[in-house]
């Protein structure tokens, strides 16, 4: 206990060297730093605004925080483990450093309202460099697609071939499962974005001060309307794990799907070297590290959720120390996600795609099925009627070892007088997805128009 603490003043024991580690966040939360002081840069200018400090008392405080930041910056501020957290560590070199008009800048707030303001802060910018990474990744599938619009792949149900559709609306797919964390990013930071400073410890302040202008300062769009919530929850932080979690999500199943295309059995892509690695006793083995790796992080991101959602469930308003256990969970979902975003969307345009195979994938499996019972169907035969005949063609075309293409005009009208030369047309691949050509089908057209729509979707948002 060699540092004097700012509440030390009722204590007559010091801090017992065990609670004193064991309550200590600050090597967590100093990753807040660059928050915590434009936090207080913003109090210390509206308590000058309205007369609770002076202009020459704010400029000293503003230019003794503004030192403190650049020395944090380049590594050579010194971290007190006995100052607890980030705020204390900060506030302490203040008072060393300027004197008195340091003491006077936690006039009118409280650790309560200035870590979740800072911690807000911090969330609303990850929420702005998740967005900018994942409009990347977003980029490189539209990038991907437009090249694959008319490479045929099977379209799987419950992973078995279930009907050819293009390798570029299987891009699409995803696209839109990231455009809707796109939009629930969007979404969250409006409730993130509201500022806590002036609940101070939970029942407000008796200084004149002024909310909106601080959080005009801080780009806030809103104020906490209540002070004991303003410091009580941590809904933000747990939406924003929620989020991500969902984001984690859909990575992995795009990880698993090209971890499945890039074995052997599948052979759809080839992975580049640069993103695999070898084992050091199977000469021949390259294995999808990266992928496994993103969707190994996808527990990660779950596990953050999880403990966000344990902290705050339970507790008594207002403000409780367990929240000091939210930054480490919310950086980490941060973190997670950021990075598998970065290395996913590096993989994309070195994908390697065999298109070959999956041509032949694409006609394997009867993948063409429905497409012969449509045409019956649309010759007047009900469609369940339609369905049965072609599961007879299909059980005699598994008994001959053979496809739907390799039957004679006459073997096929032996099933069906219906059958006419065009059926041919139908029972190809290209036929088959050239004629699912409406809004959001797999035809080539329909997801070149889709890519189209998806770049005007972009600009609309302000994302491209
Ligand atoms: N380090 C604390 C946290 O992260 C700051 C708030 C402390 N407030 C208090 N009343 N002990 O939550």
């Amino acid at each position: 206990m060699s540092v004097q603490k700012p509440w030390q003043g009722r204590f007559t024991q010091g801090t017992d060297t065990l609670v004193e580690q064991f309550t200590a966040s600050i090597n967590v939360d100093c990753r807040l730093y660059h928050h915590d002081i434009a936090g207080s840069m913003a109090h210390a200018r509206m308590l000058a605004k309205v007369g609770a400090i002076s202009v020459p008392e704010r400029d000293q405080i503003l230019s003794g925080l503004a030192q403190i930041e650049a020395e944090i910056a380049a590594g050579r501020f010194v971290w007190k483990q006995e100052l607890e957290d980030v705020h204390m560590n900060i506030e302490a070199d203040l008072i060393a450093r300027v004197g008195e008009p340091g003491k006077k800048l936690h006039t009118g707030r409280s650790r309560n309202d200035q870590v979740v303001t800072a911690t807000r802060l911090f969330t609303r910018d990850a929420i702005d460099g998740l967005r900018a990474t994942l409009a990347a990744v977003q980029n490189a599938l539209l990038d991907l697609a437009t090249v694959e619009a008319a490479t045929v792949m099977p379209g799987f149900t419950h992973l078995q071939v279930a009907q050819p559709v293009t390798f570029g609306h299987h891009l699409l797919a995803w696209f839109e499962m990231l455009e809707r964390d796109d939009d629930r990013l969007i979404d969250c930071r409006r409730r993130v974005n509201v500022l806590p400073l002036g609940a101070a410890a939970l029942a407000g302040t008796t200084y004149p001060i002024d909310r909106q202008y601080t959080a005009s300062l801080l780009g806030f769009e809103t104020v906490c309307e209540n002070s004991l919530d303003a410091v009580a929850d941590r809904d933000f932080a747990v939406e924003l794990a929620a989020v991500l979690a969902i984001l984690m999500s859909h990575l992995s199943r795009f990880c698993e799907e090209l971890i499945l295309w890039a074995t052997t059995q599948f052979g759809f892509v080839d992975l580049p070297d640069s993103f695999c690695t070898g084992s050091s006793i199977m000469p021949q083995k390259k294995n999808p590290d990266v992928l496994e790796l993103i969707r190994g992080k996808t527990g990660r991101a779950y596990g953050d959720l999880m403990a966000l959602l344990t902290l705050v469930k339970s507790q008594p308003l207002a403000y409780n120390k367990d929240n000091q256990e939210d930054k480490e969970p919310l950086f980490d979902a941060v973190d997670t996600a950021s990075s598998c975003l970065q290395a996913f969307g590096a993989l994309i345009p070195v994908l390697r795609l065999n298109r070959p195979r999956l041509r032949e994938a694409a006609a394997s499996g009867f993948s063409t099925a429905t497409d012969l019972a449509d045409y019956l169907a649309k010759r007047g035969l009900p469609f369940r009627s339609a369905h049965d005949t072609v599961g007879q063609v299909v059980r005699r075309a598994i008994a001959l070892n053979k496809g739907l293409m390799d039957f004679t005009l006459d073997e096929l009208r032996k099933f069906s007088p219906l059958i006419d030369q065009d059926v041919f047309d139908v029972l190809t691949v290209d036929g088959s997805v050239n004629s699912r050509r409406h809004f959001g089908g797999t035809a080539p057209d329909a997801v070149r128009e889709a890519i189209r729509r998806a770049h005007e979707r972009r600009t609309n948002k302000g994302q491209e």
